[in-house]
């Protein structure tokens, strides 16, 4: 694992639109490198806006969790290969998994399987159709997702101890659900602390809320940055 701590930290810019997400990148200024752009602002104008703040010098993980035929998916992938970003989310189905390595061949382009939403638990995943509970599932999709060539895989921070046991190193690990002590929880049920995610395994995490909704975000993501310097194996 070699990024840079600083880089260790995405923020999830959540928010209702490019204006709003603009003026919190200026907000955080230099204390934020790496930014992580969700569908709710990929379909109005989010891709664009991402290419900016790539000229800009940032970091850009779109996280479309692309699940298509092949074809589509590998062209789809492609496209947002082309914009120089670093990650892009895929739902981890072997055909999915593989698509996307085909589109961002040649590229920069890091591909991220989403193991299993973290809004599903066990009895979703049994009306779903799964016969594994969440944690096989978990296992069985890092699996693929080393075999097909993925970046890395998207874990809550109570999985990040299966996938580091099933694919070792071989896998970034990108875990949300990560809550500073003391900030409220959110609808995120299943949270670590920077610290206690560092240390279980994770490569980056990925904080929302606690960030966007601080009174000064720069000063939250400089203690998050913080914690996670202190928090680095040596
Ligand atoms: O605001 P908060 O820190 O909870 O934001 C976490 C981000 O990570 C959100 O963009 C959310 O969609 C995303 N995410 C998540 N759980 C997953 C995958 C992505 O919370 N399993």
């Amino acid at each position: 694992m070699t990024a840079p701590v600083r880089d260790r930290l995405i923020v999830a810019l959540d928010v209702p639109g490019i204006k709003e997400a603009e003026a919190m990148v200026e907000r955080l200024g230099d204390s934020v490198g790496f930014y992580k752009i969700g569908m709710e602002l990929a379909y109005i104008g989010g891709i664009p806006f991402g290419e900016r703040l790539m000229r800009a010098g940032k970091k850009v993980f779109f996280d479309l969790k692309l699940h298509d035929i092949p074809n589509t998916v590998e062209r789809a992938t492609a496209q947002i290969a082309s914009t120089g970003a670093a990650f892009m989310t895929v739902h981890a189905y072997p055909q999915t998994l593989a698509a996307a390595a085909l589109g961002a061949r040649g590229s920069d382009l890091g591909i991220l399987g989403v193991s299993v939403l973290t809004s599903m638990g066990e009895d979703d995943a049994a009306r779903a159709g799964y016969g594994l509970g969440v944690d096989d599932l978990v296992r069985r999709r890092a699996r693929q997702a080393q075999e097909n060539h993925a970046a890395g895989l998207v874990c809550s921070p109570l999985e990040i101890r299966s996938v580091c046991e099933t694919v070792g190193a071989a896998l970034q690990i990108v875990t949300p659900g990560v809550r500073p002590a003391g900030a409220a929880l959110g609808d995120q049920k299943r949270v670590m602390t920077p610290a206690e995610a560092i240390l279980a395994g994770a490569d980056y995490l990925v904080v929302g809320r606690p960030i966007t909704q601080a009174a000064e975000p720069a000063n939250m993501a400089e203690a998050i940055i913080a914690e996670i310097a202190a928090s680095v194996p040596r």
